[in-house]
């Protein structure tokens, strides 16, 4: 875009033009300005971004073993995941989110639909879920294990391509 023309000679006065309030560049810069706002803040509305609940929900890098059935019902409620009802089945992934990520960009193998696979094996543990009791609320069963994790990976807003979604290997 070329600035209007202007009525002085010389005509380097572009950013003396933008930055003017009155200017037609001011209300497109203003939008620009909250467009930029608001799509780099993840939680504009208050809403968890995929993949900060990704992390949430599947990344357990600080807890160390055993992963029994005690360590799935205490965490499963600690990631939030026993309210309103008791998620059925979830994964964690005993590793950094770092060494995740690089699996969408580097260390996996890419297959349709943005699903990745690791090339390589994790520590994981798998919580399913059993009943409900009264007192001692969602009852998990444990299984751990070494295995390939498969992951969706999206283009994400100030962290590039990164885990989103996680399913297991097939
Ligand atoms: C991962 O495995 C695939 C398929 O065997 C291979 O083509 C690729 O080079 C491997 N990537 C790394 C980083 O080892």
């Amino acid at each position: 875009m070329s600035p209007a023309p202007s009525t002085t000679a010389g005509g380097s006065s572009g950013s003396e033009e933008a930055m003017s309030p009155r200017g037609p560049h001011a209300a497109v810069l203003l939008m620009f300005l909250m467009l930029t706002l608001m799509s780099s803040r993840p939680t504009a509305d208050g809403r968890e971004t995929q993949y900060a609940k990704f992390q949430r929900q599947h990344i357990d890098e600080l807890s160390h073993p055993p992963f029994s059935d005690a360590y799935c019902n205490t965490r499963m409620k600690k990631q939030k995941m026993t309210t309103p009802k008791c998620k059925d089945f979830n994964t964690f992934i005993h590793s950094d989110l770092a060494t995740v990520k690089a699996v969408c960009t580097r260390t996996g193998t890419k297959r349709p639909n943005n699903r990745y696979y690791s090339n390589d094996s994790f520590s994981v543990t798998d919580c399913k879920f059993i009943r409900k009791d009264p007192r001692q609320g969602c009852m998990y069963k444990a299984t751990t294990l070494s295995r390939r994790i498969c992951i969706t990976c999206e283009q994400v807003q100030g962290a590039g391509l990164a885990p989103v979604h996680y399913g297991s290997y097939k």
